[in-house]
C-alpha cells in the first residue's frame, strides 16, 4: 500500500518550493519506510532549487532528518520498525574498489531507495542527496538509516545527516586534527562551526574562526574557537601566522566554497600543514593561480572531505553519545523550528545570514 503524504518539492529553476501531496511506495528488499520527525534546512536544498546540482525537476527536497522506521523490505537486517534513525546520504555498498580495499568512507556506489517516490500524479519525484525528507514519509535504502539513542532531540539528530557531520568530520576525520594542534576554520555556518567544536573536543590548542560576517563569529567563539578573524576587516593570513607564533595554522579548513578562500587556505597554514576543502564549490571555479613552486615548497597535504570521511554507522551513534554527556552541543546548530509551509522563508533566512539551522519538524 502506498502512502499520501506533504512534501515539499521544487518543480523548477528558482521557482518557489511549494507543498505538495506526494505518494511514497511501502518498502521493497533493502528498503525501509521512515516516518520523518525533524529535517533541517540546508543550503544544499537551496542549490537543487536554484538548479546549481542538476535539471531533475520536481525535487523533494530535504536531507538532515532524523526520524522512526515504520517498515522494512525483505532482506533488511541493519534496521527495524521502531528504531530512531538519523539518514545519511552515503549508504556504503562494502563491494566497490574502495570499500573492498577498507576505505568505505570513500565508496564509490553508494546506496539509494531503487523504488521512485512521486507526485499525485505519478510524475516520478528526485529525493535531495537520495532522501527527500521535508515529507511526513520517506522512502530510503536500509543502509541510509543508521540507529542511534532514541533519548537523542530529532530535531539536534538529524542535524548530523549532512552539514554539521560534514565539517565535524572534516576537521577530525579528513583534517587528522588533534590534541595541540593550530587550526584555523574559513567560514563558520553550519559546517565551519562543526569543525570548530569537533577540534575543541579533541584538545586543539588554537582555533582560529574566520568569516565576514560578525554575528557568526560570535556564533563561532561559543562553538569554541579561541580567535575570531573578519576577513572584511584583516588580512586573514596575515592575522592566522601572527596568531601562530608567524607559522600559520596545521590545520586550515575551508568550509565557503569559494577559490579566494581556499587560496587563503593554503597559504595560511604552516608548512607541511594540511588544507581540508570541504566547501562546494560551482561547477565554473578553478583553483586559484598558486606557483608550483608554492604547492611543492610549503609540502603537507590539499585534502577534499565528502561528508567529513565519515562512516555514518561508526559515527552517528558515537555523536549522539557524546552529545547526551553534554560533550557535543548539537543543540545550539538547531536556530529555530519551522513547519512544513515555511521551508522558502528559511531559505531567506539562510540567504540572509540569520540562522544556522532552521529545523522543520512534524
Ligand atoms: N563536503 C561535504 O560533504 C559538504 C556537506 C555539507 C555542506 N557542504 C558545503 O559546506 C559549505 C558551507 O555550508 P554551510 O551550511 O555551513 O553554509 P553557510 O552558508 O551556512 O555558511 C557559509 C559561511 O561562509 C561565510 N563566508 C562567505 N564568504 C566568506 C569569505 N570570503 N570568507 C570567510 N567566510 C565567508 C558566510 O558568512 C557563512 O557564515 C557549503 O559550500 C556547503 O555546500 C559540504
Ligand atoms: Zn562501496
Ligand atoms: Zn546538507
Amino acid at each position: 500500500m502506498a502512502h499520501e503524504v506533504q512534501g515539499v518539492v521544487a518543480r523548477g529553476k528558482g521557482e518557489p518550493v511549494a507543498v505538495e501531496t506526494i505518494v511514497v511506495p511501502d518498502p521493497g528488499p533493502g528498503e525501509a519506510l521512515v516516518q520523518v520527525q525533524a529535517c533541517g534546512v540546508c543550503h544544499t536544498d537551496l542549490h537543487y532549487r536554484e538548479g546549481g546540482i542538476g535539471d531533475d525537476y520536481p525535487y523533494l527536497l530535504g536531507h538532515e532528518a532524523a526520524g522512526i522506521v515504520e517498515s522494512v523490505g525483505d532482506g533488511v537486517t541493519g534496521v527495524a520498525p521502531g528504531d530512531f534513525v538519523v539518514l545519511n546520504w552515503r549508504a556504503v555498498c562494502g563491494e566497490c574498489r574502495a570499500c573492498r580495499r577498507g576505505r568505505p568512507w570513500y565508496c564509490f556506489a553508494t546506496h539509494n531507495a531503487s523504488q521512485k517516490m512521486t507526485l499525485a500524479d505519478g510524475t516520478p519525484l528526485s529525493p535531495a542527496l537520495g532522501i527527500g525528507a521535508f515529507a511526513e514519509k520517506t522512502l530510503v535504502a536500509a543502509g541510509q538509516a543508521t540507529p542511534v539513542d532514541p533519548r537523542a532531540r530529532p530535531e539536534a539528530a538529524g542535524l548530523l545527516g549532512c552539514g554539521v557531520m560534514a565539517g565535524f568530520g572534516a576537521a577530525v576525520n579528513t583534517g587528522g586534527v588533534q590534541r595541540d594542534d593550530t587550526v584555523a576554520v574559513f567560514g563558520c555556518g553550519g559546517v565551519g562551526n562543526a569543525a570548530i567544536a569537533a577540534a575543541r573536543l579533541v584538545g586543539a590548542r588554537t582555533i582560529i574562526a574566520v568569516d565576514v560576517d560578525a554575528t557568526k563569529l560570535a556564533w563561532a567563539k561559543d562553538f569554541g574557537a579561541t580567535h575570531t578573524v573578519n576577513a572584511l576587516e584583516e588580512d586573514p593570513v596575515e592575522r592566522i601566522r601572527e596568531l601562530t607564533d608567524g607559522n600559520g595554522a596545521d590545520v586550515c579548513v575551508e568550509a565557503v566554497g569559494r577559490p579566494e578562500v581556499l587560496e587563503q587556505a593554503f597559504y595560511a597554514r604552516d608548512l607541511a600543514g594540511t588544507v581540508v576543502q570541504v566547501g562546494v564549490p560551482t561547477p565554473d571555479m578553478a583553483l586559484p593561480n598558486i606557483p608550483m613552486i608554492d604547492f611543492f615548497g610549503r609540502g603537507g597535504a590539499l585534502r577534499p572531505s565528502w561528508y567529513g570521511d565519515c562512516l555514518p554507522s561508526r559515527d552517528f551513534p558515537l555523536l549522539i553519545d557524546l552529545y547526551l554527556q553534554g560533550r557535543f552541543d548539537l543543540d545550539r546548530f538547531v536556530s529555530e523550528t519551522i513547519s512544513l509551509d515555511a521551508v522558502e522563508d528559511a531559505f531567506h533566512k539562510m540567504e540572509r545570514g540569520e540562522v544556522l539551522r532552521s529545523v522543520l519538524t512534524f
